[in-house]
Order: C-alpha cells, then structure tokens, then sequence
C-alpha cells in the first residue's frame, strides 16, 4: 500500500493505511506546530509503521518512537522500517499505548482503534479481514482514546502537541471531554476526525 507517497508492506497483522494524519505530515505539521532542533514523537498504536516511518522520511531531524500491543504488528513495522533504511531514527516497542520507559516528546500522534463494539459487527465485510484489536475499543469506542487523552501530559514536553484520529466519534468525543478546548483539523484531503490539543489545554 502507499501512504504519504511511500510504499509499505501490509499484510493480514495489520490496518490497511488510510489514515488522514496522512496530510497532516506531507504539511509538517503546519500551520500548528513549530519545528525545534532535535525533535521527538511517539507514535501509539503504530500497526505496520506507515504514519512513524512517513514522520522519520518527511522530518529529516525527527527521532521517532512508535508502539503497538501487537507482536505481529511490530514485526511487519520493523521490517517496513527496513525497507526504507530509518532504523536509525525510528524504534518500535510492544507496549500498552505509552513505552514503559517514560520519556517526554514534542508531539504525539495516534490513530487507536476507536469502534465501538456494537457497531464494529455491522460494518461491511472487509473490516472483518483486518485485525479485530486495530478497530474495536471497548463498548463505547473509547477505551483508547480515553486513557491516551489522560496520560498524554506526562509525556509530553512543555509547549507538546497531541494529534489523534478519533473519526466518526468525533462529536462524542467533543462532548464528553467538553472542558477541553480540541481543534479539529481541515482536512483538505478527505476524511474526519482529527483532533489536535496541546499539554497544557490536557492538564
Ligand atoms: C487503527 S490501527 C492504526 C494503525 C496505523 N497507525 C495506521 O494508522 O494505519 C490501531 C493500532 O493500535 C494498536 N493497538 C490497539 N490497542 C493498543 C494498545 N492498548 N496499545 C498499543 N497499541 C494498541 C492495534 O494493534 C493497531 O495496530
């Protein structure tokens, strides 16, 4: 599959890449966030590594860090890593969301799976041959997006940003986090569902 304008190998351990944050990083991040000398991310919830590798290929001083809770997931990302030579600046970690090793990142980026389980049942039948743990996140949809909008201060840096896809929940994600100020990203390219915070609106 192509994302960013890159090739990755993609097979039956992870999602399909088609994730808008796509355009967010052909745009580096512009107009939301100001490039420092030596910047970091963690990119949670990495599947085949197409969104840290396309970060490490258009970001030539970015050192990336990327997690998944799926082994095989990590294995097709090391090995799409390898295709395009940035095992050097891009390290992935079996990891529940955050690395162990806590570390604080200029900016977080993350598509979790976001489905609520009900609804993960009636989608059409090509979602079904992808990793059931890449869509589904509890009842509700947001046991993920839950627990990386808790934790995320700790690790980022003052000044730190956070982008998340959270699609067709985002409405609900707006209400029921209605104390946060989110942005919600013009995607000029398709898609929906992309919010941006900063440390300090988290705390
Ligand atoms: C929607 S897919 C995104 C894959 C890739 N980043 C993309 O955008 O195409 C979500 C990924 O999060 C992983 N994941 C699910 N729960 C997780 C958790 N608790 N900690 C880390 N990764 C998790 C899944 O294994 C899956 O690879």
């Amino acid at each position: 599959m192509w994302f960013c304008g890159y090739k990755f190998r993609t097979d039956e351990r992870v999602l399909v890449p088609r994730s808008p944050i796509a355009e967010l990083i052909v745009k580096r991040f512009q107009p939301w966030w100001s490039e420092t000398e030596n910047p970091t991310a963690l990119e949670i919830g990495t599947g085949g590594g197409c969104i840290a590798i396309s970060m490490a290929l258009s970001l030539e001083n970015l050192d990336v860090e990327a997690t998944d809770i799926s082994a095989g997931a990590i294995k097709v990302a090391q090995e799409n890593a390898l295709l395009h030579s940035v095992g050097s600046r891009v390290r992935f970690y079996l990891a529940d969301l955050f690395p162990e090793q806590k570390r604080k990142y200029d900016l977080i980026i993350s598509n979790p799976p976001y489905v609520p389980s009900a609804r993960y049942t009636r989608l059409p039948k090509e979602y079904h041959c992808e990793p059931a743990g890449a869509l589904v996140s509890g009842e509700d949809g947001m046991d993920c997006v839950r627990r990386i909008l808790e934790q995320a201060p700790d690790y980022l840096m003052d000044g730190g940003l956070l982008f998340m896809e959270v699609g067709e929940l985002w409405e609900v994600v707006d209400k029921t986090f209605s104390s946060i100020d989110f942005t919600w990203v013009d995607l000029e390219f398709g898609g929906e569902g992309v919010l941006l915070v900063s440390k300090e609106q988290l705390v």
